[in-house]
């Protein structure tokens, strides 16, 4: 199983929407998913009663001891991803969840205030010396704004940002509010829009991130089945051949 966390101080930068979009985008790619929910706000849970699909299953965990032990029997289990949304802030349950993550995604929109307050995530991921990535959100859909923002992010992150800026941007669009207030994640709400298109290519960059692959696991699965049949029926032949023959 691999576990992405999103994460950051700032309230508002969009860590449950990402975390809902992203757990579709990954449903829609071939992963079993849970979303957990650490967050006392609620914000993943009033989303799922708005909703009729159960699934993903939205998970609350807001004790922070809880959070490892469940994990592992998530993994267990067989599930292949949980997707973690975290509070603003950085309580025990986020430090924790950071510390069992695969991935730390950390969500900033394009504005000084957004991108200072990841520096107390960025340390935590660092610390424990886990994966992470900024996702630049709520961007406008161009202009030097962002270019501005990414040279901000490389200068806290001290690092060449190809590495760390996830892609691609996610535009501020009305579709993210939109799904969200209907049940729904932004690809099931408007599957060929652009925001759909946007967060499908950032579940593609988390997955080559994490070198992911559900489909090619899938195919082998299939390959390896189909293999099974055919040997199957060719030892069943054999055996009525050796039979006809005696
Ligand atoms: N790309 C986007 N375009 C338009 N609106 C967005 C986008 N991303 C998030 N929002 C909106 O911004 C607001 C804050 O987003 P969200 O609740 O996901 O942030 P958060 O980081 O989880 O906040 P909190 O820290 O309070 O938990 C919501 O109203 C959401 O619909
Ligand atoms: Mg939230």
């Amino acid at each position: 199983m691999h576990t992405i966390v999103l994460a950051t101080q700032k309230g508002g930068s969009g860590k449950s929407t990402l975390a809902i979009g992203l757990a579709l985008a990954a449903r829609q790619a071939g992963f079993t998913v849970r979303l957990i929910e650490t967050d006392p706000q609620g914000t993943l849970s009033s989303w799922q009663r708005r909703r009729s699909d159960k699934d993903p299953v939205v998970e609350p965990i807001y004790h922070a001891a809880n959070i490892e032990p469940r994990l592992k029997m998530l993994a267990e289990s067989g599930l292949q991803l949980a997707i973690v949304d975290t509070a603003a802030g950085l309580s025990a349950a986020t430090t924790a969840a950071i510390r069992h993550s695969d991935l730390c995604l950390i969500p900033a929109r394009p504005s000084v205030a957004d991108i200072e307050a990841t520096l107390s995530t960025l340390s935590v991921a660092r610390a424990w010396k886990r994966p992470y990535g900024f996702v630049l959100n709520q961007t406008p859909i161009r202009g030097q704004r962002i270019d501005n923002a990414a040279d901000a992010l490389a200068e806290e992150a001290a690092l060449d940002l190809t590495e760390v800026l996830a892609r691609p941007l996610i535009v501020m669009r009305n579709d993210h509010q939109d799904s969200l207030a209907a049940g729904l994640a932004v690809s099931e709400f408007a599957p060929s829009g652009k925001s759909a298109e946007e967060i499908r290519g950032l579940w593609r960059w988390i997955a080559t991130r994490l070198d992911l692959s559900a489909t090619t696991n899938l195919l082998i699965d299939q390959v390896i089945s189909a293999a099974d049949g055919i040997l199957h029926v060719a030892a069943e032949r054999a055996s009525d051949e050796t039979t006809l023959a005696s």
